[in-house]
């Protein structure tokens, strides 16, 4: 399969002729290397209701008829927007026809703002692993550091995970280097950097700090084979 980074904390996944694609934050995103027009998406996982993982999913999901799977607040709140939405809670997994995926904890929040200044909280973030064609994928979400990161990874061989590691809203890079200490994934990914200043951090050094090997920088676009 195909994985590939597209700027901020978007992932592609494209496996067994479907895409999959995780938190498609695509316009306002400068760091994206995407068009929202041109994305064919079958899936749309979504880890929480902030406009930056949100994104262009209801536009998205529309257009294509895409599966949109969130937690079970967020996706009801989907689906009242017209999207098919398959609700799931923290902990649960669900076998879907591409491969399974289990909603796992992120420490953070997911209220989503609206045109009355109002927010409405979606229930609580996760983060997420995909398992498909063998391999296990994590997407982290947005979080700080957790010790169950720890159980995570005892309970599920991580081939690839995408840790967050912009500080202020979520892990700084000293925080997500312990993270996938905790965690074993063979392959780490930074996500959720320089999108904004308040995230402004060097990639390269965060994957220094990693186990040689372990760590990876990918540009927006680039892919990994996996
Ligand atoms: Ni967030
Ligand atoms: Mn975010």
């Amino acid at each position: 399969m195909k994985v590939s980074y597209h700027g901020h904390s978007v992932v592609k996944i494209e496996s067994q002729g479907k895409t999959i694609l995780i938190d498609p934050f695509i316009t306002g995103n400068g760091l994206t290397d995407l068009k929202a027009d041109e994305q064919k998406p079958d899936v749309i996982i979504v880890t929480h209701g902030h406009g930056d993982h949100l994104g262009d999913t209801i536009e998205l999901a529309k257009r294509n008829d895409s599966l949109v799977i969130a937690n079970f607040e967020l996706a009801t709140y989907l689906g009242w927007q017209g999207v098919n939405a398959h609700g799931m809670s923290i902990g649960g997994g669900y076998d879907f026809d591409f491969g399974r995926v289990k909603l796992t904890p992120a420490f953070h929040g997911t209220g989503l703002e609206t045109e009355n200044n109002e927010i409405i909280y979606l229930g609580m973030p996760a983060g997420v692993l995909i398992t498909l064609e063998g391999k296990t994928i994590y997407h982290a979400g947005d979080t700080g550091l957790f010790s169950d990161m720890k159980l995570i990874g005892d309970r599920h061989p991580i081939d690839l995970a995408f840790l967050p590691i912009g500080d202020n809203f979520t892990m700084g890079p000293d925080d997500a280097a312990y993270a996938a200490k905790l965690l074993g994934a063979k392959k780490v990914v930074p996500i959720h950097f320089n999108t904004f200043p308040p995230i402004k951090q060097d990639p390269h050094k965060f994957t220094s700090m990693l186990e040689n090997g372990t760590g990876q920088v990918l540009e927006a676009g680039e892919i990994i084979e996996l």
